[in-house]
């Protein structure tokens, strides 16, 4: 089974591949935006000399920030290979399924990035950035004099999102859900002001003993960036928060946590791979895959993930991210160790054959 990207589309030859790759993002393929690993030569042997895929693939990340369809232009930008929307994975990328829910109610985004466009684009009708949110109410942050930074989001947001034109009254309406969407960018302004929306029933200076539902698109504590050791990730900041509030509030906050380890993650991604087979990504295929790999550097998330998501998964540990050990972790083992992204792929296609 062949998959060829012909104007944009995937075009499939009957000899369909009994296993499939997921790739995590941050300190495996890249490192902020540049590529480790040998990572382009490593996708590159996914497809055949005409740069029809072979195998399928997708990325699944915990990070985001942006729409798919960027992170896929932008990916594919980096990385030298063509890739569809349909093989993004971001963390917040299950936020779409509360859209039954949450459609037409106030919510509120907050992190790096456009994480109100990210909602909008997902069709909440009333998103809005705690950013923007922040701005309708007077003196609720007391440190912003100090901050020397600036708030405003790139046009792109501005143009793209509710919020240039709010078509209803901020100040009045009950905030119904806060979803934080990408590492938060300003941690005191908006620990401040998710706890006056979550210990007021979503309306700051208001009583209620309703908390609003809270959503983290990941829980992970560390991540590798570009400094040389890890740096905090949405766990941590979800810790200062949950501390926080419990502390200010007499009822623990409630939340929900999605990305990996999460079961749930591991399952769609391998729905994703069999919809890639299909040339048209729509309807599934009955039968399953042998094998999905997990190439991850985060034992406590990708390893333990994969490890939790059972068959058909088989974890692979790179040593360019979170870990760095001469062995295996030992909370988290993984069922092959590697350097690098490009070994795990070359570990991969021999053990297939
Ligand atoms: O902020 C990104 C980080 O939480 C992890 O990204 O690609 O390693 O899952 P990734
Ligand atoms: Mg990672």
């Amino acid at each position: 089974f062949y998959i060829c990207r012909v104007s944009a589309q995937f075009h499939s030859i009957p000899k369909r591949p009994s296993f499939g790759i997921a790739f995590d993002i941050d300190g495996v393929i890249l490192r902020g935006r540049t590529p480790i690993g040998d990572s382009p030569k490593a996708l590159r042997r996914l497809y055949d000399d005409s740069g029809c895929l072979k195998i399928p693939y997708l990325f699944l990340t915990n990070g985001g920030g942006i729409p798919e369809s960027r992170r896929a232009s932008e990916l594919s930008q980096l990385l030298g290979v063509n890739i569809d929307p349909i093989q993004v994975v971001q963390g917040h990328s299950p936020f779409k399924n509360l859209l039954k829910r949450f459609e037409n109610e106030l919510i509120v985004a907050t992190g790096k990035g456009e994480p109100a466009v990210v909602m909008s684009e997902y069709g909440f009708k009333k998103a809005i950035s705690l950013d923007e949110y922040a701005s309708y109410f007077d003196n609720i942050d007391p440190l912003l004099p100090y901050k020397k930074w600036t708030t405003k989001q790139p046009c792109h947001e501005q143009k793209n999102s509710i919020e240039s034109v709010p078509n209803f009254d901020v100040t009045s309406e009950r905030v119904k859900a806060a979803f934080v969407v990408s590492d938060p960018v300003d941690w005191s302004r908006d620990i401040q002001v998710l706890c006056d929306i979550l210990r007021s029933g979503g309306l700051p200076g208001e009583k209620s003993e309703h908390q609003p539902h809270m959503y983290f698109a990941a829980d992970d504590l560390e991540y590798q960036a570009v400094f040389p050791c890890e740096r905090l990730g949405m766990g941590a900041f979800r810790i200062a928060l949950e501390s926080i509030f419990n502390r200010i509030h007499h009822k623990p906050l409630e939340y929900t946590s999605f990305g990996k380890p999460n079961p749930f993650v591991f399952k769609n991604a391998e729905s994703i791979l069999n919809q890639l087979l299909n040339e048209d990504h729509k309807h599934k295929t009955s039968e399953n895959f042998q094998t999905l790999y997990m190439i991850g550097d985060n034992p406590e998330v990708d390893i333990k993930g994969a490890r939790q998501a059972g068959h058909p998964w088989f974890s692979i540990l790179t040593r360019t991210g979170v870990f760095r050990g001469k062995k295996n972790h030992t909370d988290y083992p993984a069922d092959q160790v590697v350097d690098t992204v490009e070994e795990a792929v070359e570990y991969i296609l021999q053990r297939e054959g």
